[in-house]
């Protein structure tokens, strides 16, 4: 199965601005789009450092390094950006009606055959596919934050995904350098119904005053071994994101998954987590830990 040639990436922000960025490493023509200016140029700035680290870290070198600024593109004109792509990725946010309203303008706009992926950490493939005249071609494709260095990409067969179409999504995904496991559509898949649990749990222990911010990170790092504490991971996916997720599964699979007030008005708040500057902890612009 070969590789997609030009990929069209929706939604600028956490998780697009990586995706465009293993997509144009893979050599993949590639457009991103946002309607939010502001959004694409902090997007190439987010770019222009995982290039200098890549190369840096020895993984792409000076030529590919080039290739990928050269290959990225970006609009806030959806059809524009959807014109004539082989694979669109949307990774706008966790909203069903947002991403039934970007799926349906980037198939009319992408190739005929275009595979229509998803990036949605928890909903149902399914129902965001049912809005195409084709929901064949929808499929999810759940990457992982931060994109560039994480090394899964969890393929999500929907009801109506055609074997075809989950193929193209597996080639897709390895050409950008990623592993994939093929999961059903059910809420949350096999990552963040764990990851959601883990992290409502750390939210919970958090407003009982269990221990400090820190403490429970350091707790959870050292004791459980994981590489990230669970408050520091609430604050990478960013707390507005959580919330919907977690309010996604609440619905679906039960009230275990039900956010913690602390939650609610964090998000009320704006304490959105290292894109806001501040979530449970703090962070400077370019998303270093100020406080520990
Ligand atoms: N943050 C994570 O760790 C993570 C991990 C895996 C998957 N996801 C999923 O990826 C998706 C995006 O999450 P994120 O964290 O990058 O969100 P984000 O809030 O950082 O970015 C969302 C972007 O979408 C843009 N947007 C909104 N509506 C749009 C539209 N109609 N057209 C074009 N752009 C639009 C916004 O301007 C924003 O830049 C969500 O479905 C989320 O569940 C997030």
């Amino acid at each position: 199965m070969n590789a997609p040639q030009s990929v069209t990436i929706v939604g600028a922000g956490v998780m697009g601005r990586g995706i465009a960025y293993v997509s144009a490493v893979s050599g993949a023509r590639t457009t991103l789009v946002d309607l939010d200016a502001d959004q694409l140029e902090a997007a190439v700035r987010r770019i222009d450092l995982d290039v200098a680290s890549g190369v840096e870290r020895g993984k792409i070198d000076d030529e590919v390094a080039a290739r990928t600024r050269e290959l990225l593109s970006t609009t806030t004109d959806l059809a524009a950006g959807c014109a004539g792509a082989d694979l669109v990725i949307e990774a706008v946010v966790e909203r069903m009606d947002v991403k039934h309203q970007v799926l349906r303008t980037a198939e009319a706009a992408a190739a005929d055959d275009a595979v229509l992926a998803t990036n949605t950490s928890a909903m149902s493939i399914t129902e965001i596919a049912a809005c195409l005249d084709d929901p064949s071609r929808g499929v999810g494709m759940h990457f992982f934050n931060p994109v560039p260095k994480m090394k899964l990409c969890e393929l999500v067969r929907g009801l109506q995904t055609s074997p075809d179409t989950m193929d193209r999504a597996e080639a897709a995904a390895q050409a950008f350098g990623k592993q994939t496991v093929r999961v059903e559509d059910l809420p949350g898949f096999a990552t963040s119904r764990i990851n959601a649990l883990i992290g409502n749990e750390a939210m919970r222990m958090l407003e009982e005053r269990v221990a400090s911010p820190a403490d429970i990170d350091t707790a959870i790092k050292l004791g459980l071994n994981h590489p990230m504490g669970p408050l520091e991971m609430g604050d990478l996916v960013g707390w507005d994101t959580r919330l919907d997720i977690l309010e996604y599964l609440g619905d679906t699979l039960g009230d275990r998954f039900k956010p913690t007030n602390l939650h609610r008005r964090m998000v009320a708040a704006g304490r959105l987590g290292r894109k806001s500057g501040h979530g449970v902890h703090r962070y400077d612009d370019e998303g270093n830990r100020l406080d520990g």
